[in-house]
């Protein structure tokens, strides 16, 4: 749980490893609803934003670029509550927090993905 000027939130820290060059999926859920505003970042400290969804449309004038076409949420699952967010190409330097918004009518989410990069490029078999 953490506190902010607008409420308190439950939030859950969730890991995921992904290959380096693979398509990794960054896990968001809510509960289902329309019209959500969805929000991702890159936690670096700064935020760094690498998706945004209103509108029922993706919103990406303010994407970072390095994340640019790498993105890709979910449209058909999105109803059910999966705010998940597909990753392509994904590297090192992708590693790291990343923060999933979400307010569905009023209802707030936050999650929390921490990515880990295996990179085996280097390694001797
Ligand atoms: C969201 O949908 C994707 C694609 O169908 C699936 O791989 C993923 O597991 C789903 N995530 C959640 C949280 O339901």
């Amino acid at each position: 749980m953490f506190k902010t000027v607008s409420g308190t939130f439950n939030v859950f820290f969730i890991r995921v490893t992904c290959v380096a060059t693979e398509t990794c999926i960054l896990p968001c859920s809510y509960q289902g609803g329309s019209d959500a505003l969805i929000h991702w970042f890159h936690v670096t400290p700064q935020y760094v934003r690498i998706h945004a969804y209103y509108h029922n449309q993706d919103q990406l004038y303010f994407q970072n670029q390095r994340y640019r076409g790498r993105t890709s949420l979910f449209k058909d699952q999105l109803s059910r509550g999966n705010a998940s967010v597909q990753l392509t190409g994904v590297e090192v330097q992708d590693q790291g927090r990343y923060r999933c918004f979400v307010n569905a009518g009023g209802a707030i989410k936050v999650s929390l993905v921490n990515l880990k990069v295996e990179d085996t490029r280097n390694m001797t078999v």
